[in-house]
């Protein structure tokens, strides 16, 4: 029997600012989960957070897009508002686009990773998670995982990895998606993948069998809303090992600190940092963009693990330079491009400004006849 592992995450609220999810609220989303197990809708379920994003991993026989299984993750991201309206937490329930669900959670808020496989005999995969960023953010290591030798050894050294892996890219403007190959195609890839707030990596397969390795969240927020809503913070899922990217070819794609947009009012290029569970909260400029990685077994449905895959002092170094990045970043101020373009801020304040000023602008030939006035006021007397 199939098994399919469902990442389903939502910011409902979180404590002291956009900081980090309360312990009340995941105990809230916990207590639902657990009786979804009890009633054999789910098989197995581990709730974390990183930053102020609840993040629910589940498995269970049912597939993607199960009307129960995302109904129950409704209903424990529900409670978990619940509490964080008790509590007076920051920005509850802001991710829960719609009072009612129908169906499934497709298009109401929540980020949604998902898939369904058949186990090997040993089936050990990763769960990614970031905050203060959005999907694309997951374009580049994917990239360095599936395509890159530099990154993955096992492309050029397992016979099994050899044939390469097949990209699905999604167009998230456009609502269309396209699959490239790889190792063939990796400038298209690139062509495409280097615009991550357009093109998404959503899905990765196994060149040699269609079997899957990789699954992202692709819901982008103010897309579905039409309006600013809260960050689109993505996870991501990677089977690792046996023809897949060993775990720490997988980890490695995480070595540098590449620059994402998001951060401070989703509107600014920062480092992405990996970081232990223990230190996924937003502090400095409401960041660094933090990513956790949790590695997991899957037995017949049952999770093993987790492990933090990023309390490892082999990743001091990262860490540091994300530090130095962000030093550097943020004594640009204002400045684009630590900055975002406007097209991409989350916040959408900057066409005020400029409606405000718009009766201010003058013509450039009224500009330069009001410059040589000012010029032959102030000159004289002066060369
Ligand atoms: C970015 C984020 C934070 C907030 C910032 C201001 O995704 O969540 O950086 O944008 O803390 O938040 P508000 O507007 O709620 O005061
Ligand atoms: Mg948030
Ligand atoms: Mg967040």
């Amino acid at each position: 029997m199939k098994t399919t592992i469902s990442v389903i995450k939502a910011d409902i609220g979180s404590l002291a600012g956009h900081h980090v999810v309360h312990p009340d609220t995941m105990a809230a989303a916990n207590k639902v989960l657990a009786e979804a197990k009890k009633q054999n809708i789910i098989i197995d379920y581990y709730v974390t957070n990183v930053g102020d994003d609840l993040e629910l991993i589940m498995t269970h026989n049912r597939g993607e897009l199960d009307t129960k299984v995302h109904e129950t993750a409704w209903e424990a991201f529900k409670e978990a508002t619940k509490v964080a309206k008790d509590l007076g937490l920051y920005a509850a329930g802001q991710d829960l686009l719609s009072d009612t669900f129908s169906g499934n959670l497709k298009g109401m808020g929540p980020g949604i990773a998902e898939m369904e496989i058949e186990e090997r005999p040993a089936e050990p995969f990763v769960v990614f998670m970031a905050d203060k960023t959005e999907p694309g953010a997951f374009n580049y290591p994917q990239y360095k995982m599936f395509a890159d030798p530099f990154n993955t050894a096992g492309l050029v050294i397992d016979p099994t990895m050899h044939e390469g892996f097949k990209f699905e890219v999604l167009d998230v403007f456009e609502g269309e998606s396209v699959i490239l190959n790889s190792p063939e195609e990796i400038y298209d890839i690139l062509g495409l993948i280097g615009t991550p707030s357009k093109y998404v990596i959503r899905r990765v397969y196994r060149k040699a069998d269609n079997n899957i390795g990789a699954v992202t969240s692709i819901e982008r927020l103010n897309l579905i809303a039409g309006k600013y809503v809260g960050k689109d913070d993505p996870v991501m899922i990677i089977r690792v090992q046996h023809g897949f990217p060993a775990l720490g070819e997988a980890l490695e794609a995480f070595s540098f600190p590449y620059l994402v947009p998001g951060w401070m009012r989703g509107s600014h290029y920062g480092p992405i940092m990996p970081v232990s569970q223990r230190d996924a909260r937003a502090t400095r400029f409401d960041g660094p963009p933090r990513l956790i990685g949790l590695g997991f077994n899957v037995k017949n449905g049952r999770l093993v693990g987790p492990t933090d895959l990023f309390d490892d002092p082999a990743f001091d170094e990262t860490r540091r330079l994300a530090e130095d990045i962000a030093d550097y970043m943020r004594r640009h101020g204002p400045f684009m491009p630590h900055r975002l373009e406007p097209s991409e801020m989350e916040y959408t304040t900057l066409p005020l400004i400029t409606e405000k000023l718009k009766p201010r602008f003058k013509k450039e030939s009224d500009v330069t006849k009001a410059k040589r006035s000012i010029y032959e006021n102030t000159s004289q007397g002066t060369d």
